[in-house]
């Protein structure tokens, strides 16, 4: 069975054909920059439309096959910006209509899950998931992904990226922070706002902005800025695998292309005697084959939608899938 899956929760639209055995055949995908400023939905949206048809044809040319090849049509159906998830939807509701083949919407943060799990063979993880949008502690327990810790407020890489502009720093900016963090030598004092198992960041980014007008160096902020979230990230992960006797760690999400983050959670990891996986980064970050998989698996284990049953969620839960395929 081929299954192509369609991402559209944020910045990113991405076009991805994966098999029945979790074969990437395909994945392409295009990011929303905005001029300045943040993502405005509408304007993310607009840009989805349009890069639509192109990444359609791109993904069957890298696949080696056309739209009459494929069985099954995922989209992901939430959380996310409304205009970007409603854009993504249409365009799936679009092509499996015509192309008349079944069609599945897909929670995002569980894709990641998925992908992540059957792309480097980890068994039954705790993964840490931090994104722009999102920032979650998730792992499998008594039939459905719960969710065992979160940011209260900001995903970690929306703080990243607000910090980043206020500084000068360009838009998404967590490769110039982990740069300068690189330089820094002083840990300046930053809150570490770790509460119960949740975790929580604007209060950070004020903190971190206030350093830099007393002219702090701005190596030194990042640094310290990294050091203080990264470790409350650990320790929330740490907290969740003992909780629930996981011994396995996997990371998601575009925020952990970041080498002291990894390292941090490996180190972790490695004293409690457990192991750390993570994915290639082309399926880290939201992209289209991480929708097909998880599309494809749901499918596989009976799962079937009508386009009645396909309207978006812009606050769909981790926890509210009933995973039956596991
Ligand atoms: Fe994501």
């Amino acid at each position: 069975m081929i299954t192509l899956g369609i991402e559209g929760t944020a910045h990113t639209l991405g076009v991805g054909i994966v098999d029945a055995e979790g074969r990437v055949l395909a994945n392409v995908l295009d990011m929303y920059r905005p001029p300045e400023g943040g993502i405005h939905p509408r304007e993310a949206a607009n840009h989805h439309a349009q890069v639509a048809p192109m990444l359609l044809k791109k993904a069957w040319e890298e696949a080696g096959m056309g739209p009459k090849d494929i069985d099954l049509v995922s989209f992901s159906q939430g959380p996310g910006l409304g205009p970007c998830l409603r854009t993504a939807a249409t365009v799936a509701r679009s092509l499996a209509l015509k192309l008349e083949v079944p069609i599945m919407g897909v929670n995002h943060c569980i894709a990641h899950l998925e992908i992540g799990t059957v792309s480097t063979g980890c068994q039954d993880p705790v993964l840490l998931y931090a994104s722009g949008g999102n920032t979650q502690v998730i792992a499998h327990s008594n039939g459905r992904y719960r969710i065992f810790g979160e940011t209260l407020d900001i995903g970690i890489g929306n703080m990243f990226d607000k910090l980043g502009r206020e500084l000068g720093l360009g838009y998404y900016s967590g490769p110039a922070i982990e740069k300068l963090a690189a330089k820094g030598e002083e840990l300046l004092d930053l809150p570490y706002s770790v509460k119960g198992m949740d975790v929580s960041f604007s209060g950070m980014m004020t903190a971190a902005l206030a350093l830099h007008s007393q002219g702090k160096r701005l190596e030194d902020i990042c640094y310290s800025l990294q050091e203080n979230c990264f470790s409350m990230l650990a320790e929330v992960t740490e907290r969740a695998m003992a909780h629930i006797g996981k011994e396995e760690v996997l990371l998601g999400g575009g925020v952990v292309q970041n080498k002291r983050l990894r390292r941090m959670i490996q180190e972790m990891a490695e004293e409690r005697g457990a192991e750390m996986f993570v994915p290639e980064p082309r399926l880290c970050v939201d992209n289209g084959a991480m929708i097909a998989w998880t599309g494809c698996v749901m499918h596989q284990a009976g799962i079937r939608m009508d386009i009645s049953d396909t309207k978006v969620n812009q606050r769909f839960r981790t926890d509210e899938v009933d995973i039956i395929w596991k």
